[in-house]
């Protein structure tokens, strides 16, 4: 029996719908990032984090045919073009920031000028793909000393961007790339045992590996678990853009290590291999993110399990992480930014929300694919 009937889904839904609405009455051209208390700190568009408030308002418009959403979306657009134009902060986030943005504006509204703007973004992600290393750079300026040689789990979920670019333009580059990379992430981020490392570093001249590290998680040896639910994600989602059947089991491994490294509560940590005296944040957005990625495992093969292991976390969070204080902004309490830097270790993310909102919407089967081949 599914762990989370239909009659439990819908009126969450409807409970996260009225407070998106009441956010999206809000400030129309700033983007909410994290929670303070009960309240969302909003920022400009400049960090990794922008295309889930627009993302959140495309699933919304999705859900509710409400013209507020879609307003509010097409509002902030501007604000992507300016910061491709002027080249403001740009990483391998292009593939977070305009996959929710344009690509699911182009999507939800037939906008060419949004898939334009998507396709530029995309270019620009192919542009820090490095060879002979056949990776896509995740940080600092192509080519960096210090960061040239680098990846990091995180890009998994940005190469959607590259393989949607790839069949909307022909240009088989930009699913090279991107496959190159999923085999990469592979072979070098996946431990033995199912684990992962967050980076891996290459020598950027020669393209040989050189020695894996941390970033965000506890310390080299240990196994960050938003890193590890991006990889989720990303290999599922690469297994549906190229019907790999290596990328799909890949994904599959990938979730059971994670599922087996959960606590009783079934809410991850924000490490999964902490030592005992180490401080033990829950991160929700972890498992709305794996949640995610178990569901599109599940989907890719009609695997049963798998979902009912997706739907296991998502009723974790139901349980233990949603916000009840009906004037809190966010949906879920609980999220870890940055533990090593303690930015908001314990707190809403516009992310977890995000995640969390497509899982919902993944199980009533009426969700559109931004990420995937799929269409709607
Ligand atoms: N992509 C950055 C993070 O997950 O914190």
């Amino acid at each position: 029996m599914a762990a989370l009937p239909i009659s439990t889904i819908d009126p969450m839904i409807d409970q996260t719908l009225l407070r998106l609405r009441r956010l999206a009455q809000k400030d129309s051209r700033r983007f909410p990032n994290y929670g303070e208390a009960n309240r969302y700190v909003w920022a400009e568009n400049k960090n990794w984090l922008a295309g889930f408030w627009p993302g959140l308002l495309w699933l919304a418009y999705h859900a509710t045919e409400d013209n507020l959403f879609r307003r509010q979306a097409e509002a902030l657009l501007p604000t992507f073009a300016e910061r491709l134009d002027r080249q403001i902060h740009i990483t391998h986030d292009l593939g977070f920031l305009y996959t929710l943005s344009a690509r699911a504006q182009w999507q939800l509204t037939g906008d060419r000028a949004a898939r334009d703007l998507a396709l530029r973004a995309a270019a620009d992600l192919l542009g820090r793909y490095r060879q002979p290393g056949r990776y896509i750079q995740a940080w600092g300026a192509v080519g960096a000393a210090d960061e040239g040689g680098r990846i990091i789990a995180d890009t998994m979920m940005n190469l959607p961007l590259l393989f949607w670019a790839a069949a909307e333009t022909g240009d088989k580059r930009y699913r090279q790339a991107a496959e190159n990379h999923t085999h990469h992430s592979i072979k070098y981020l996946l431990r033995p045992d199912g684990s992962s490392h967050h980076t891996f570093f290459f020598n950027q001249e020669t393209g040989e590996p050189d020695h894996p590290a941390t970033h965000q998680g506890f310390n080299d040896d240990s196994w960050w678990a938003r890193g590890h639910a991006w990889l989720i994600y990303g290999f599922a989602l690469a297994a549906h853009w190229c019907e790999n059947d290596e990328f799909l089991d890949t994904a599959r491994r990938s979730a059971r290590a994670f599922c087996n490294a959960l606590p009783d509560t079934k809410v991850p940590l924000w490490d999964l291999r902490l030592p005992a005296d180490a401080p033990t944040y829950q991160d929700s957005s972890a498992g709305a993110i794996a949640a995610c990625g178990m569901l599109r495992i599940a989907r890719l093969s009609d695997d049963k399990q798998m979902r009912e292991r997706g739907e296991s976390l998502i009723e974790a969070l139901l349980d233990t992480c949603l916000e009840e204080d009906p004037q809190g902004e966010g949906i879920l309490r609980h999220g870890a930014l940055h533990i090593p830097k303690m930015w908001a270790p314990d707190a809403y993310l516009i992310f977890g929300d995000y995640f969390f909102v497509e899982a919902l919407l993944t199980l009533t089967n009426d969700v559109p694919d931004f990420w995937g081949p799929g269409g709607e």
